[in-house]
């Protein structure tokens, strides 16, 4: 197959971590006899500086034409005052628009040998496998109007959290589409009490939910559901969610598994997918080559999976990710204080080896 991709390396960590996603993608390609095509694209704080605009009309053109996109990471403090159509998270917020991307999914699986990675006891987080399906095109992130406005000492800020009962609906639907193909369990998370937004989107969820009888819907106040995904995180399953909910929430998962350097994610249901880590730009670790491209590689993987239906290949490489951390290879954000750390690109090598290995030995 030809698996035609832009690459967005994007701000901080960005190109450090996608350089190592290619590669393993690279293996992967040779391993099973596809081919790849790259062209690689600014966006966010790289976009900005070359060319003052975050989503420059040639990186959309290029996602547009392509089959996926692998993203890097977006955000640099470079241009914190920008004005909001200025900074480089509004690149990835239009990139997302203009992809139609509105369903995202984060998976947090607490690997057997990163057991004491997490900050919680091993028999809390041990066996730990969720996935946060995260509504990406509504809520405060688009809603409008926005603004500050005023003059300064009296100023007034404004966000508005907007969403359709089809918004809802179509982000339910993938939750319960893929909780079949797990345990079968959507917990629901809002803050219902409060909003109205969220005491539309029960409403929506539990009528959707009428069509999965064979799935088990709860629902969850995200205060409460925070809670509880540091108490019993192996009791979640599907977690669907607004947008701004299932960004905090996500990150929020990372630290549960040990690392939100290991994060991966898919943002489908569009014209195209876009696959990137959850973890950001770290602007304090950038250029060190010691970030950890797990979250990245993973991407890649969710990318054969979701975008090219390629099953075996995407578990090759999770194959892989999980046998060279067996190995004890591990990244300074998982080797902890007194463990000994591989740098960004090692990692990828023993990410890559390992793909070729599994496949030259007998299936
Ligand atoms: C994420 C990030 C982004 C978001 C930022 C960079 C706009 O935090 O993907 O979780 O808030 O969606
Ligand atoms: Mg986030």
């Amino acid at each position: 197959m030809l698996l035609n991709l832009t690459i967005l390396p994007g701000d901080g960590i960005g190109p450090e971590v996608t350089a190592q996603a290619v590669l393993v993608l690279q293996a992967a390609a040779d391993a099973f006899g596809h081919q790849l095509r790259l062209q690689s694209k600014n966006i966010g704080g790289a976009a900005l500086a070359a060319a003052n605009d975050p989503l420059p009309p040639d990186t959309i053109q290029a996602c547009l034409a392509s089959s996926a996109v692998l993203m890097g990471a977006v955000g640099s403090p470079a241009f914190d005052h920008n004005p909001t159509h200025l900074r480089p998270e509004a690149g990835l917020l239009r990139l997302r628009r203009e992809l139609g991307a509105f369903a995202n999914l984060r998976p947090a699986v607490c690997f057997a040998a990163l057991v004491d990675a997490s900050p919680l006891r091993a028999q809390v987080v041990c066996g730990t496998d969720i996935l946060i399906v995260r509504e990406l095109l509504g809520g405060l992130y688009f809603g409008a109007p926005r603004s500050i406005e005023g003059t300064a000492g009296s100023r007034v800020a404004i966000n508005t959290m907007r969403y359709g009962e089809s918004e809802i609906e179509r982000i339910a639907r993938v939750a319960f589409e893929l909780a079949r193909k797990r345990r079968k369990k959507v917990l629901s998370v809002d803050k219902a009490n409060v909003l109205e937004c969220s005491r539309l989107w029960r409403e929506v969820v539990t009528c959707v939910a009428k069509d999965y009888p064979d799935v088990k819907l709860a629902h969850q106040y995200v205060d409460s559901a925070a809670m509880l995904l540091v108490q019993r995180p192996t009791d979640f399953d599907v977690v669907l969610t607004e947008n701004m909910f299932g960004d905090i929430l996500s990150d929020q998962a990372g630290g549960v598994v040990g690392s939100l350097g290991l994060l991966a994610s898919a943002s489908i249901g569009g014209k195209v997918g876009l696959y990137e880590p959850v973890h950001g730009s770290a602007p304090d670790i950038a250029g060190k080559g010691i970030a950890n491209p797990l979250g990245a590689i993973l991407s890649a993987a969710m990318m054969l999976r979701h975008s090219f239906g390629l099953e075996p290949e995407a578990a090759c490489i999770e194959k892989a990710v999980s046998s060279v951390l067996e190995e004890g290879y591990r990244t300074a954000d998982l080797a902890g204080a007194t463990g000994s750390a591989v740098s960004t690109s090692v990692m990828g090598q023993r990410v890559a080896e390992a793909v070729k290995v599994s496949r030259s030995l007998p299936q």
